[in-house]
């Protein structure tokens, strides 16, 4: 169990003075560039997309977490990039930062919260997320958009990468979800489990 007092769940763009250190954090789990790093953690805003962090009474950053607004709904929202620092792990605090989640969205008249996972579903499952059926986060085409089952960057490091060096040719236009949707289970283009919880 977590001691309550010592923790809250505030947001980013409320502490500007934070976002270095989460920037660190997310890093730390998903490096990518402080650049673009940065700049989609300046997106937070009262009206979503909104990061949530988890703080100490020291400000030290421990945990973060995306809420979006699910395309065309007024009622859901997915979560993204939850993660606690590595070092404060398995002592309640991923589901501390849930629960700051789940207070903050149920306050701004939201009911479901939906999410995409690869190997947290125990996580999810005992802070009371069911599995259910692909979402559409960002509008009719992002299943196959957001989730394609063999990646550019996996397809090179599986094939070995004969362009090292090469500037990347520009990517093939996107197939038209009402052609790829005749031949395929949906679901199995979306290797990530996808959850839901119910306010
Ligand atoms: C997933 C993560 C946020 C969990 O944070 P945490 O602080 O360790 O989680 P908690 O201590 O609150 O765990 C809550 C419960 O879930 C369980 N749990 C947590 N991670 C688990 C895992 N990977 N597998 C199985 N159970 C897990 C804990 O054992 C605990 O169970 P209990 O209540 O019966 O004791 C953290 O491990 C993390 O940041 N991982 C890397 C980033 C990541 O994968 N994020 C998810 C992206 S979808």
């Amino acid at each position: 169990m977590t001691d309550d007092a010592k923790y809250v769940v505030i947001p980013l763009h409320h502490r500007p003075d934070l976002i270095k250190d989460c920037c660190k954090l997310l890093n730390s789990e998903w490096p990518r560039s402080e650049t673009a790093r940065m700049k989609s953690l300046n997106v937070s805003c009262d009206s979503f997309p909104t990061c949530l962090v988890l703080i100490n009474d020291k400000d030290r950053v421990l945990g973060h977490c995306k809420i979006s607004l699910v395309a065309k709904s007024k009622v859901s929202c997915f979560i993204e990039s939850v993660v606690i620092d590595y070092r404060y792990r398995s002592q309640g605090l991923g589901s501390r930062l849930l629960r700051g989640v789940e207070e903050y969205v149920a306050r701004r008249g939201l009911k479901n919260i939906y999410l995409k996972t690869d190997g947290q579903e125990v996580f999810y499952y005992k802070n009371g997320y069911k599995v259910c059926d692909p979402f559409k986060a960002y509008g009719i085409n992002d299943i196959i958009t957001a989730s394609p089952p063999l990646g550019r960057t996996k397809f090179k490091e599986r094939n070995g990468d004969q362009s090292a060096g090469q500037p990347l040719p520009p990517p093939p236009p996107p197939m038209p979800s009402f052609q790829l949707s005749k031949f395929f289970d949906m679901r199995m283009l979306s290797q990530k489990t996808h959850m839901v919880k119910k306010l």
